[in-house]
């Protein structure tokens, strides 16, 4: 794959004019605002703000806008993800209790076509049964979890891989 830089960055055109971030859309689903101090041994310490911090100097490092959104609420998060749609290259999106129940949010995700990673903090396989059904398992383009905080940094790696090589000339 041919890499020019900061993957994020669009192409300049031929005058050279100054480059346009690409944004990624990373979601966080309810009870994620809880973060640092909700069930520490299985989430971590790491606060919700200080992931989004993290997320947004990263972005800043390979060359994209870095947007993030938390909400309780599925209808909100289906929201989010429309307005996203036709201005965001990329989705990261850890659905949290949704992960397991929402048709809504998957549909969403279809509809707006956007190439999207899951993260989820834990190791979603090593805990109770209801928690291994993803609804959107089908739909993504991959899957990080049980890594904790530093699987949204690996997640927004690979969405920028993702951007690039959707820029990238056919067979580079
Ligand atoms: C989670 C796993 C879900 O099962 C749970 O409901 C969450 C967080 C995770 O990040 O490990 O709220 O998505």
């Amino acid at each position: 794959m041919a890499t020019t830089g900061k993957a994020g960055a669009e192409a300049a055109n031929a005058g050279g004019a100054p480059a346009t971030l690409a944004t990624v859309l990373v979601i966080h689903g309810p009870n994620l605002n809880l973060l640092g101090e909700r069930e520490p041994e299985i989430y971590g310490r790491t606060r919700l703000s200080d992931i989004d911090r993290s997320l947004k100097q990263l972005g800043r490092e390979l060359g994209l806008k870095v947007e993030t959104f938390q909400s309780n609420s599925e209808g909100a998060i289906v929201d989010r993800i429309q307005r996203a749609r036709g201005r965001v290259r990329a989705l990261v999106i850890n659905p949290a209790a949704y992960t397991h129940t929402s048709v809504a949010i998957r549909d969403a995700i279809s509809a707006c076509e956007l190439p999207t990673v899951e993260v989820h903090l834990s190791n979603v396989y090593a805990r109770e049964p209801f928690r291994h059904h993803s609804t959107i398992a089908g739909i993504v383009v991959g899957r990080i979890m049980g890594f904790g905080a530093e699987g949204y940094l690996l997640a927004l790696r690979a969405a920028s891989r993702l951007i690039a090589a959707s820029r990238a000339p056919a067979g580079a």
